[in-house]
């Protein structure tokens, strides 16, 4: 049986020059290296210069990815950009980063998940291919997080950086087998409930500002561990793969502990995970993006690798994508 399948053809990734080191960000809150790096193993994240915003970070991501995939902007009919960090309330930051790229085929939209929005926009450009409302879409993970945190509270400002991560989906003809290239199963899950454990105090339609992140922090971990693998039990349920058979591991990158504890009860091989945590902090919904792009390009992503995404973030929001490369 023949069917459609969402193959990513090129991947891209763009960071702010400006690195902030733990040591720097001592000199600002009463905090260390040693803490951070035990807690988190974060060492260091980059920060957007002021004229740096989610959209240019989005823009160069993208335009990587789209060089590496070899389209044009005529080639792509499907934008979808998942921040939570907009560069403007409206119009959606996708639709600045596609006219910044002269793309001016097809849909441009935002993806609100938070930390799991790279999973979800991924999730819905593939779903939007197979049902034939797209041939090509550009997904991109972008976030200026720098711009919502509060930075004299050292529970929460020592964690996140900026950053982007882009990759452009085509749809091609598959067996409708694992064998195939692309997305072979997506599983996503919210949970309203839980959603004054990790917020922004402000918006739009509450407050009219911005507003700054707010966290329980051991909330999030026990709930990062201990309740988002179903969505990776049910991606295996859904495949057969299992975390021997799987070539990669790349889950959102929040924190090394969360990383490892998660590997560690599916049966994953630390060696089999990409870690950029310790270099780019966690950067949202740009964290899978970025940390798929720094496999691809150091050679361990290879065309045939099945690769295991999976998030957790706001709301909570969760979700697995596996991919054949
Ligand atoms: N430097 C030094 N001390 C600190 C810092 C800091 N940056 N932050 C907190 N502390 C102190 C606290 O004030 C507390 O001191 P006290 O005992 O005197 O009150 C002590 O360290 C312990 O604080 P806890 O919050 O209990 O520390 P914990 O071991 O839980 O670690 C952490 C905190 C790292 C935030 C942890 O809870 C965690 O990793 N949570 C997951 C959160 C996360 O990754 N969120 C990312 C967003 S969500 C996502 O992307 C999925």
């Amino acid at each position: 049986m023949t069917v459609t399948r969402s193959v990513v053809i090129g991947t891209g990734s763009h960071l702010p020059a400006r690195v902030v080191t733990n040591d720097e960000l001592a000199t600002r809150v009463e905090t260390s290296d040693e803490w951070i790096v035990q807690r988190t193993g974060i060492k260091q994240r980059y920060i957007a210069a002021p004229e740096e915003t989610t959209a240019s970070l989005a823009t160069e991501a993208a335009r990587k990815a789209m060089a590496a995939a070899g389209v044009t902007a005529d080639d792509i009919d499907l934008v979808v950009l998942a921040t939570a960090t907009p560069d403007n309330t409206f119009p959606a930051t996708a639709v600045e980063v596609q006219a910044r790229l002269g793309i001016t085929r097809g849909a441009a939209f935002d993806m609100q998940a938070v930390c799991s929005g790279f999973i979800f926009a991924m999730t819905t450009a593939d779903s939007m291919i197979r049902t034939g409302l797209a041939r090509r879409a550009l997904v991109i993970g972008a976030e200026t997080f720098s711009r919502i945190l509060d930075w004299s509270d050292r529970t929460t400002c020592v964690l996140f950086g900026d950053g982007a991560g882009a990759v452009v989906m085509e749809g091609r003809t598959g067996e409708g087998t694992n064998a195939d290239r692309g997305v072979l199963t997506s599983h996503l899950r919210s949970d309203g409930r839980h959603k004054e454990k990790l917020y922004v105090d402000g918006g739009a339609s509450s407050t009219g500002t911005v507003g700054h992140l707010r966290m329980e922090g051991r909330e999030v971990f026990k709930f990062a561990v201990g309740a988002v693998t179903d969505v990776i039990e049910d991606a295996f349920l859904a495949t057969g793969f299992d975390g021997d058979s799987i070539d990669w591991f790349v889950p959102h990158q929040a924190n090394r502990r969360i990383i490892e504890g998660s590997a560690k009860k599916l049966g994953i091989d630390l060696a089999k995970v990409v870690i950029t945590v310790d270099r780019h902090g966690n950067t949202s919904a740009a964290s899978i993006p970025l940390a798929i792009d720094a496999a691809v390009a150091d050679g361990r992503i290879r065309e045939g690798d099945v690769v295991l995404l999976e998030a957790m973030g706001g709301g909570f929001t969760w979700g697995s994508v596996i991919v054949r490369w």
